[in-house]
């Protein structure tokens, strides 16, 4: 289902759309492009390990998978649909009746839809790392440049600050006086969910693991390389009248820099084998469009 546009109002714009596996499950967009070519406001994270996440988005408004399922299928600018529509076309599907059928053992609904799509995000695992090999007891797993990047790290960097556990994230929600880019003139973030004033242009810290196939980075994509994310980073972040407290210029030099990366590059997981799955009845829906001249889209 996650790779079906029937979610969407057009019948194009699936998950994936935006979630694209080979792409880190991420969005190579600054920001995400939508049903109708609408552009939201912020860039789509990866898919990866939201399985350990206890809260979804940025600002962390859903608090669990199945809850975040619910948000792109009526958002105007992702699939614009409604969750009617959604279970009224899923009902004239006789793959899905059969399945839902067989898993939950009643007709299609939302809650199901949920679960379902909640259920196949938990095994897009990011796994398996240099890094892992390497505290797992494989010393010949990192090489003695990116042993030295570890050591930075944990110290000069301050990275384990806010990276400090399994996932590198502590999961809770900073403001980096990151530049806002993109069509929203400015991003409170985390305020939105809480309206906590020290909440204001706070966003989530997302995970590090298969970062190099992830980007652009930050809620906005405003980074479009983690070369510029770590130049970001060694100024102390960006201006901010809420900046967070543990921002600081960390001074780092050019060899440190680099060797930063090369930790980050030791964080990319295994490749996941995947092959696009063939959709239920793909044809018999699509064709008398097609046949009528009238695109998917
Ligand atoms: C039009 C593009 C688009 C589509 C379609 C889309 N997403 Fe997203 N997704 C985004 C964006 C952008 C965000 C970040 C939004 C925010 O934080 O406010 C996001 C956030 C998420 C997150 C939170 C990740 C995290 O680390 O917090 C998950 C999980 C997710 N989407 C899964 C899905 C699923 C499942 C679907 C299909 C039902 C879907 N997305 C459809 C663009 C999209």
């Amino acid at each position: 289902m996650s790779f079906d546009g029937l979610l969407s109002q057009n019948g194009a714009v699936s998950c994936a759309f935006c979630h694209t596996p080979g792409l880190g499950f991420a969005d190579p967009k600054h920001v995400s492009i939508g049903v109708g070519g609408k552009r939201g406001g912020r860039q789509a994270p990866t898919v990866y390990n939201t399985a350990f996440n206890p809260v979804q988005f940025w600002d962390g408004r859903a608090g669990s998978l199945e809850e975040q399922v619910i948000g792109p299928i009526v958002n105007p600018v992702e699939m614009a649909e409604t969750h009617e529509n959604v279970v009224n076309k899923l009902s004239h599907i006789k793959d899905y009746v059969d399945q839902f059928q067989f898993v939950f053992g009643a007709g299609i609904n939302m809650h199901g839809i949920a679960e379902a799509i909640a259920a196949y995000e938990r095994t897009i695992i990011s796994t398996n790392s240099t890094f892992d090999h390497y505290v797992l007891g494989d010393n010949t797993a990192m090489n003695e440049e990116a042993q030295r990047s570890m050591a930075l790290f944990k110290g000069k960097a301050r990275c384990i600050l806010c990276r400090n556990d399994s996932n590198f994230t502590d999961n809770q929600f900073h403001n980096l006086g990151v530049p806002q880019v993109g069509p929203m003139k400015e991003d409170l973030g985390r305020y939105y969910v809480t309206r906590g004033p020290e909440d204001k242009g706070a966003f989530k810290t997302p995970t590090l693991r298969s970062i190099v196939d992830t980007a652009p980075y930050m809620h906005d994509g405003a980074f479009n390389t983690l070369e510029k994310v770590v130049d970001f980073w060694d100024q102390g972040g960006g201006k901010n009248s809420n900046l967070s407290p543990l921002m600081k210029p960390l001074g780092l030099t050019a060899q440190e820099k680099t060797d930063l990366i090369t930790f980050l590059k030791a964080l990319k997981g295994e490749d996941i084998h995947f092959e696009f799955p063939a959709l239920p009845e793909l044809i018999q829906r699509y064709s008398p469009r097609l046949a009528a001249g009238n695109s998917v889209d």
